[in-house]
């Protein structure tokens, strides 16, 4: 029987439950895969971490060569998280011939072509299922089941911790600040939240499944990034009631105009697939022009779910002659030829202080028109003092027309725009 020695670095959440997985499992993999997988060495410095799994005194080590010269160990599991650090000892393991698994898409959005040449030049695997919506099998499904496609499109909530947040909003009413508190002691947020809140784990993640969708290097530099710090609680029952929801949205899409990248809240219609997406569930929707739509939903973090992952890698590793690795030229920077859409098209939400008097309407939609903007819908509240709060949708029209519209009617002194918010249609 094939044999695999696994080395862990990390005995964290994920690393704790990839021990537990291959532990629990060694008998299965045995029956089903042909493989006998054992765990030959954890490099974790927490001895609470290590009582706690039971993991025989023999197999703790205290540095990485321990582990990378063991000739028993093929596979390391970087679960380590941080950049620099896991960099080295990636690099350190790749250049010893050892396959790396790792769930750190940090450590792959930026140095993905690093690491990657690294592994081909000594024959290494490189596997990050486990990097980009944890458990939900996406990575697999964007280079396996779908590559018969042409995939123009891929739209995704793939930040579990900003999704709980927009959930407790959108459900129970309550500010962003509430609904962070909650995410908090739920443990999904972290103390200091904005590597979630502010869009960068999401940014990382779609900049690696955009590059996979799309066969070519799409640079976590070309992602554009807004996260929800600034969401109200008023515009999310406004979307609510004309039928929207409000998710933190990842957005790949290849065009004419070229290649486009974004991270930001957007409204989905409430009868979009990821328009029920609640909570800390994640979910990615793509099209492709053989298969039509796709949607792969489930739990993006946590650590039997991650590990899941990394343990699909490692016998996914296993049991191929030979390694896998990008469909395209990954290089650091992308490809000349490849085109990036300068501007992006959305339609739009936006919420207005207006003054109540005859003919401020017909001014806005004016001053809307001028930029090729159309309304799709409207709705009018008073808001006492003479004013009024207009809530409107409009037909998709070019990001820079709407921010230019927004600030020439925030120069009249008949309305003032609250706030904007993008809208997939
Ligand atoms: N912090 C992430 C989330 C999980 O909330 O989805 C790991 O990427």
């Amino acid at each position: 029987m094939k044999k695999i020695g696994v080395a862990i670095l990390g005995l964290g959440v994920v690393g704790g439950g990839t021990y537990r997985i291959l532990e629990n499992r060694r008998e299965f993999f045995k029956r089903t895969q042909g493989l006998d997988i054992t765990v030959e060495s954890v490099l974790e410095p927490n001895a609470a971490r290590l009582a706690e799994l039971g993991v025989p005194a023999e197999k703790a080590v205290s540095n990485i060569a321990e582990a990378v010269c063991d000739p028993d160990v093929s596979v390391i599991v970087e679960c380590i998280g941080g950049v620099e650090a896991a960099r080295d000892y990636v690099l350190g393991a790749l250049h010893a011939g050892k396959t790396v698994v790792t769930s750190n898409k940090e450590l792959i959005a930026k140095y993905w072509s690093e690491l990657e040449r690294t592994a081909k030049a000594h024959n290494a695997g490189l596997y990050f299922e486990a990097s980009c919506v944890g458990g939900v099998p996406i990575v697999r499904t964007l280079l396996d089941g779908v590559q018969a496609n042409e995939i123009d499109c891929l739209m995704g909530i793939i930040n579990g911790t900003t999704n709980y947040i927009l959930t407790e909003m959108t459900e129970k009413g309550v500010s962003y600040e509430v609904a962070l508190e909650a995410a908090k002691s739920l443990g999904y947020a972290e103390s200091d939240p904005s590597a979630d809140v502010d869009g960068y784990d999401a940014a990382y993640k779609l900049s690696i499944l955009a590059s996979l969708a799309f066969h070519t290097k799409v640079p976590l530099s070309k992602v554009f990034r807004e996260g929800i710090g600034s969401v109200s609680e008023e515009d999310i029952a406004d979307g609510k009631a004309l039928g929207y929801r409000l998710k933190l949205l990842a957005v790949g899409k290849r065009s004419a105009e070229g290649i486009e990248v974004r991270v930001h809240p957007a409204f989905v219609r409430g009868d979009h697939p990821l328009a029920s997406v609640d909570g800390c569930f994640n979910a990615v929707f793509l099209t492709g022009d053989a298969v039509g739509d796709v949607m792969l939903y489930g739990r993006g973090a946590g650590s039997l779910p991650t590990a899941s992952a990394i343990v699909s890698d490692i016998v996914y590793a296993a049991t191929h002659g030979e390694h896998r690795y990008s469909t395209f030229r990954n290089t650091a920077a992308p490809e000349k030829d490849v085109k990036f859409a300068a501007d992006f098209k959305s339609a739009y939400y936006l919420r207005l202080t207006v003054c109540d008097e005859p003919g401020v309407l017909a001014k806005i939609a004016s001053v809307l028109g001028k930029y090729n903007i159309s309304i799709i819908e409207l709705i009018q509240r008073q808001a006492g003092e003479g004013k009024c709060t207009l809530v409107l949708i409009t037909h998709e029209t070019h990001e820079r027309s709407a921010l230019n519209a927004v600030a020439k009617l925030n120069a009249t002194d008949y309305a003032k725009v609250e706030s904007l918010l993008r809208v997939a249609l």
